[in-house]
């Protein structure tokens, strides 16, 4: 049994970071024969990632995926700790669970994995209470999926084996991907910047890159299977390379990913302080790299965003948003949080104020939500709950305004869209431009998995309508 510590979590070794290569357990081979799993994943998109090799290492145990969780034998959540909310979501889906089991599937083997598996008092918690839950697991150490699986399987004692020291990086972890033309990447892990409010630091550790040939080998295979799009993943991707002893950074990567010539790629997410003209350039230069960029401000009160330890102050974003704007047809997006401890109103129409200066093309907008273990949760904060969901309400009134007017300056006019297949509407298929918007449109099905001119002919606020023209 192996707990997390938050102590050791919060550690960052000079230690170098090795790479490992995955090497299948031959005891845990056959384990699940005439088996089915499921698993369900909240969170961000290295978590969904991360189900695709959970997913990949079931099947090569002898799993076959189950289309629900009430069919399944073994289900995995695979957690994220963010924000109270995602907390509460795992937890009520593990009362479900439990009712499963009790009620009608008494052999039903339940895992929890994920940033909710580096928590202390998550894994207490469990110990305690949910001795129905039969492994758990971390972010360090999903290789070892099929040695704790079949120690669940021969002890049928409760297994936990969470590492909090950051682990090594693991190569050759198989997978399966969820999209058959998009891709994520995984180009570094866990974070350094400890923004006072952010787990992210304590749940996924020390900022580790992957070596570029380990990814460019990765793309380059993405491409001769066919795939039309990859996504460079990372928490603060712009940070690549800081922890090698050359100088070969994001910028150069980028290039390198984009001189595969895979018809498109993104990255994500983007930390202001580490976004270099040079990436601006590179952007620029490859039509390739799509012209969308996540750049989360959090806040437009630089008070706050001191207190938030983002090191950079409202004016300093505004100058990098400005020469982003530059990529032609660019598309910016945000992330920002009201309610921060000691957010008075004058901060929040600050933050107003910077929303109605960057019109950003989409956000993502959030309560704070005290992370117990991270400097902001110690805070004091006198801002009643009601206060804070007043500022959030006319928050989000304001960016989806903008993003009305974001997708309505296509209208009439011709975008690229990769079409993944059928729409949620009837008749329609639906794909994402190159700005990552989603489009519904009239086409044929042999446009499916082909990237293709599509007229806007309607726009809202959360997608467009469209028109297929002929095929490029
Ligand atoms: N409370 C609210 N929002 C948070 N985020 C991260 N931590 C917290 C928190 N404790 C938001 C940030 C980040 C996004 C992924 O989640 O805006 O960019
Ligand atoms: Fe969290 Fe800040 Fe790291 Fe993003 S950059 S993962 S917000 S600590």
């Amino acid at each position: 049994m192996q707990l997390p510590d938050y102590k050791e979590a919060r550690k960052r070794s000079k230690e170098e970071i090795k790479k490992e290569y995955y090497v299948f357990d031959q005891d845990a081979a056959n384990i699940g024969l005439n088996k089915t799993y499921f698993v369900k994943t909240y969170g961000c998109q290295m978590n969904e990632h991360d189900s695709e090799n959970i997913k990949a290492m079931l099947e090569e145990l002898g799993f076959t995926e189950a289309e629900e969780q009430e069919k399944a034998d073994l289900v995995i959540l695979n957690t994220c700790s963010i924000r109270e909310n995602a907390h509460n979501k795992a937890f009520g889906m593990l009362g479900r669970l439990k009712h499963l089991k009790t009620e009608s599937n008494k052999n039903l083997v339940i895992g929890l994995c994920g940033c909710m598996a580096q928590e202390e008092k998550v894994v207490q918690d469990i110990m305690k209470k949910y001795k129905y839950v039969n492994f758990v697991f971390g972010t360090h150490n999903i290789h070892r999926l099929p040695y704790i699986l079949n120690e669940a399987f021969k002890t049928k004692k409760q297994v936990i084996e969470v590492f909090s020291k950051e682990g090594n990086i693991t190569e050759g972890i198989p997978v399966k991907r969820a999209n058959k033309y998009k891709a994520f990447v995984n180009i570094m892990y866990g974070c350094d910047k400890f923004c006072t409010y952010c787990i992210v630091p304590f749940t996924r550790g020390k900022q580790r890159s992957r070596d570029k040939d380990d990814i460019l080998k990765e793309v380059n295979k993405l491409v001769k299977e066919g795939y039309l799009e990859v996504t460079l993943l990372g928490q603060n991707v712009n940070a690549y390379g800081k922890d090698f002893d050359n100088d070969y950074r994001m910028e150069n990567l980028l290039e390198d990913v984009a001189k595969t010539n895979i018809p498109r790629v993104r990255f994500m997410t983007s930390h202001p302080w580490d976004f270099t003209d040079g990436m601006i350039e590179v952007i620029k230069k490859y039509p390739n790299i799509m012209p969308s960029v996540h750049l989360p401000v959090q806040s437009g009160s630089s008070r706050v965003l001191k207190l938030m330890g983002r090191k950079y102050s409202k004016e300093e974003y505004i100058e990098l948003f400005d020469k982003l704007r530059t990529i032609p047809n660019v598309c910016i997006s945000t992330d920002i949080i009201v309610g921060f401890p000691s957010e008075e109103e004058q901060d929040f129409e600050e933050t107003l104020d910077l929303v109605n200066y960057c019109k950003f093309d989409n956000a993502y907008t959030f309560i704070f939500s005290p992370r117990e273990g991270t400097p902001a949760a110690k805070l004091e904060d006198k801002t009643t709950l009601k206060e804070k969901e007043e500022r959030l309400y006319k928050l989000n009134d304001i960016v989806n305004k903008y993003f009305l007017e974001s997708n309505q300056k296509l209208l009439g006019k011709e975008v690229d869209v990769l079409v993944e297949g059928h729409s949620e509407k009837e008749g329609l298929l639906c794909g994402y431009t190159d700005t990552n918007k989603l489009i519904n449109f009239e086409g044929d099905n042999s446009l499916i998995g082909k990237i293709i001119k599509v007229e806007v002919t309607d726009a809202k606020t959360w997608s467009l309508d469209g028109k297929a023209k002929d095929t490029k």
